[in-house]
């Protein structure tokens, strides 16, 4: 899984992103190109219609509305099933709020980029337990400061024992 959390874990404000760090965008381009990536029809909706679908990477969307049409995307009614479709490739979940709660338990992996500060949210990441270990953080101390002058760090986890 992938996602950018603020300093208390909000996620997302009004359908969208609270703020606007272009570096975690490219980042997360870099990230999950060439791979598969599954969403909730909601984060779906709340990309910009000139990556919608997300380019070069197979884009599956959660919804259960039988009748939803996500032109360029897979559609799937379940989590069960998107993570059936992307058995023995490497799929990231990219949200939102929902989706990352319900596939915590199935991710061998997470990607945090965790920005210093507070927004106004209404959206969260999932909290990430003792079942989850640090086992990278760049920088290793202290902030990147983006070009905008906000300060973010990226963390990966991945499962205790695992
Ligand atoms: N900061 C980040 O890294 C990041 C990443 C992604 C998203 N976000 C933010 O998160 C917010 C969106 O998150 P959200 O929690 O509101 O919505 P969401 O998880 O993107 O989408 C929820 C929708 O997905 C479908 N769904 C969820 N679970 C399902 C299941 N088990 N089976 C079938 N369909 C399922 C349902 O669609 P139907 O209603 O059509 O049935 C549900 O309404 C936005 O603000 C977005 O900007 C932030």
């Amino acid at each position: 899984m992938i996602w950018a959390q603020d300093s208390s874990g909000g996620i997302g404000m009004g359908g969208t992103l609270p703020w606007h760090l272009p570096e975690d965008l490219a980042f997360f381009r870099e990230q999950t190109r060439g791979h598969a990536v599954v969403m909730g029809r909601k984060q779906w909706e709340s990309l910009p219609e000139r990556v919608r679908p997300l380019p070069g990477r197979r884009n599956i969307v959660l919804t259960r509305d039988a009748s939803y049409e996500a032109p360029g995307a897979e559609t799937v009614r379940s989590l069960a099933d998107a993570l059936a479709r992307v058995a023995g490739e490497r799929a990231w979940i990219i949200g939102g709020g929902q989706v990352y709660a319900q596939a915590i338990d199935d991710a061998d992996e997470l990607v945090v980029t965790t920005i210093d500060g507070d927004y106004d949210v209404d959206v969260h990441a999932p909290v990430i337990g003792e079942d989850w270990t640090l086992v990278a953080r760049e920088p290793g101390a202290g902030w990147t400061t983006a070009a905008n002058g906000m300060r973010y760090a990226v963390e990966r986890y991945e499962r205790t024992g695992g």
